[in-house]
């Protein structure tokens, strides 16, 4: 198989007068995979019970005529009206009690049962109609499933999400602690969903909820996977996901039945007014889809052009869109498909723009994304095959997301945010790192940052102490081991159980005000890079056999302690009493790596990105300049894009990519 490279195309969107033109083009710029008809439902089913695939096959055709193959979508994500006029109830009711209605997309209540049978229907047609095509290779569920739902029947499937977990009521009012403000639970229809017309409520009850929303999801996601499965064997099935910066859903639990994890990449969409893009955001994402199942994933919705509903975002510079998807491939993306072909003359993604403008024309964007598709079409089979070994691994938690979520502890604290500053001072170094979930195996990895484990399982702490007994090095930071499963407080001194393998306790905290931060004082073997600071948060520590690696220098606390190490086994373990800024992050992550015994690169330079996939003992080297300016670079190897070789320093142009097959004696 070719590395597959292709475009999202709707040709229900155009006359099919044009098709023909359109593939044309796409097999000239080497398309070789097409996603279709993930929104097509009104095309495919346009009133109850009658199917028309006409048109469908007739573009599946075609595409095959021009060597392109076909990932087809279900299209639950939007529902005809026909469908959604049959009943109220089958709309989403938001988190504040207001039920969406007809006009967007995403706007079905995942727990509905009307909404199951129609899904039933449509995708049993769908993959009895192509399961022997034999130019349909997977199937995509959904797309980018979304938002929690708080109706009246999703609150009676949390009821029973609730009698399968506790069991009895007694055992479920211990849990949350109902006895606070009179909540004692006598008959499990008398549970509410957490609507926001409560402004907190019970935080195991909240937790709970998080938990069972996202379980729905995974739970719909199934129904269509046992069809999908039953129906049409021999293709892969997999789900859009969007990358790490969603949390509604547990992306683990809803990766883990699929084939394969596909994610959408928008580095410039609307949201994001910034002239610059910041590098490890995006590396942080792949790294994530990556992780959800410990293997390569494909891009399904690479950005092709500004995007844009009602407000267009800043346009890709030159260079751009082919840096992104190259550095998607450097993470590990063994399939690369754009979003989308031609850019939609109606609709409201009238801006979300192609890789064709809405005229059917070809530019800028388009001669970029041609070059890539046609160096792929010489290079893919170079790349497919390797991936991303990494010694260091980033714990992702989505308990703790889910409970910070409930309670944010500080205003301005936020998990993700906080998990992308850490992330943000390896990526500066160009550390290869896995996103893991706590369930993970840890003994591959050397050095393992697992930011604010705040809902800590004992099975967890086990795991994490093997490991570091057995010689690693493990981080951990500020609000760890506070909670229990149930998202009640610990009964012990924080870390809670952590606080054995720590060697501290929290004697006391302080919840910053925003914009009041700490100065931080470090002990000789740390070097301060930058001006590190403890925001937002300061646990007081008080050493119970660990080093003090850093002091607060203000406040009535001034002198003690805020970072310490302590010797466990073979190995370490560190707790930050603290959120930190970049620069606390960029201090600690040199002496950790050191710590753990991780080699680093020298040639680490601003605005330059340098990755690695392998195969056996075979390395690529991915270079890539996101900054605005040339870069001196040095490889040894063969660059190849160019098919040429390197020898030493070479210069790169601003956002230019060097992909080289690195020769063992290179550094
Ligand atoms: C998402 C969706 C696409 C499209 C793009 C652009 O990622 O999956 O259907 O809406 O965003 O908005
Ligand atoms: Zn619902």
């Amino acid at each position: 198989m070719s590395f597959p490279f292709g475009v999202d195309y709707y040709p229900e969107h155009w006359p099919e007068a044009r098709w023909a033109t359109d593939a044309q083009m796409m097999q000239e710029i080497g398309v070789n995979t097409v996603r279709l008809a993930e929104f097509a439902w009104s095309r495919l089913e346009p009133r109850e019970g009658r199917f028309d695939f006409g048109w469908l096959d007739r573009a599946v055709d075609l595409l095959a005529q021009h060597d392109i193959r076909v990932i087809l979508g279900t299209p639950t994500a939007s529902a005809p009206p026909w469908l959604m006029n049959k009943d109220e109830t089958l709309f989403l009711v938001r988190e504040d009690g207001v039920r969406l209605s007809y006009g967007h997309r995403r706007e079905y209540c995942p727990s509905h049962p009307i909404y199951h049978e129609h899904t039933k229907t449509i995708v049993t047609a769908m993959a009895e109609h192509y399961r022997d095509n034999p130019n349909v290779i997977g199937w995509q569920i959904d797309n980018e499933f979304g938002d929690r739902c708080y109706c009246t029947i999703c609150r009676e499937r949390f009821q029973v999400w609730l009698g399968d977990k506790y069991g009895t009521l007694a055992t479920l009012n211990d849990a949350w602690g109902t006895v606070f403000w009179s909540h004692v639970y006598n008959d499990w229809s008398e549970i509410p969903i957490p609507l926001s017309t409560a402004p907190s409520h019970n935080p195991g009850l909240a937790l709970d909820f998080k938990r069972f929303a996202s379980d729905v999801y995974v739970r719909y996601q199934k129904l269509q996977l046992d069809i999908l499965r039953e129906v049409s064997p021999g293709h892969f099935i997999t789900h859009n996901f969007m990358g790490f910066r969603f949390d509604q859903l547990n992306y683990f639990e809803l990766a883990r039945d699929l084939d394969l994890v596909t994610w959408d990449n928008y580095p410039r969409g609307f949201w994001n007014m910034q002239e610059h893009v910041n590098p490890s955001e995006i590396a942080l994402g792949h790294a994530t889809m990556r992780g959800l199942k410990g293997k390569n994933f494909w891009m399904m919705e690479q950005q092709s052009g500004p995007g844009g509903w009602d407000i267009v975002s800043v346009t890709p510079r030159p260079g751009e869109l082919r840096l992104w998807a190259y550095q998607a491939i450097a993470h590990g993306a063994d399939g690369m498909i754009f979003f989308r072909w031609r850019t939609a003359r109606f609709g409201a993604e009238e801006y979300w723009h192609g890789l064709l403008n809405h005229d059917g024309t070809p530019g800028r964007r388009f001669d970029e994304l041609k070059q890539m598709g046609l160096e792929l079409k010489r290079v893919g089979d170079d790349v497919l095959g390797s991936t991303v070994n990494a010694e260091v691994a980033f714990l992702l938690d989505y308990d703790t997301r889910f409970a910070f979520q409930v309670q944010a502890n500080n205003p301005q604290f936020s998990y993700p945010e906080h998990f992308a500053t850490i992330y943000g001072a390896f990526h500066r170094l160009n550390v290869p790192v896995d996103i893991v979930p706590p369930d993970a195996d840890l003994s591959r990895y050397k050095l393992v940052l697992a930011p604010a484990l705040y809902v800590l399982p004992k099975g967890l702490v086990e795991r994490l102490e093997a490991f570091t007994k057995a010689g690693g090095t493990l981080l951990t930071t500020l609000r760890s081991g506070v909670k229990d499963e149930t998202n009640a407080v610990v009964d012990l001194p924080l870390p809670g159980l952590l606080a054995e393998l720590c060697g501290v306790t929290v004697q006391d905290y302080d919840s910053l005000p925003e914009g009041v931060s700490q100065g931080l004082e470090f002990t000789n073997e740390v070097t301060p890079v930058g001006e590190a600071q403890a925001d937002m948060w300061c646990d007081i520590l008080t050493p119970q056999g660990a080093e003090v690696v850093a002091r607060y220098t203000a406040n009535f606390y001034r002198g003690q302690a805020a970072v310490t190490c302590n010797r466990a086994g073979d190995g370490q373990a560190v707790y930050v009493g603290t959120a930190g800024n970049r620069a606390l992050y960029d201090t600690l992550a040199p002496w950790l790596l050191r710590l753990a015994e991780v080699s680093t690169r020298a040639d680490t330079q601003d605005g330059l990105e340098v990755t690695e996939r392998t195969r056996g003992n075979e390395r690529l080297r991915f270079i890539l300049n996101h900054s605005d300016e040339e870069q001196r670079v040095t490889a040894w190897g063969h660059d190849l894009l160019t098919d040429a070789a390197v020898e030493g320093e070479v210069s790169l142009a601003p956002k230019g990519v060097l992909v080289v097959q690195v020769r063992e004696t290179s550094a």
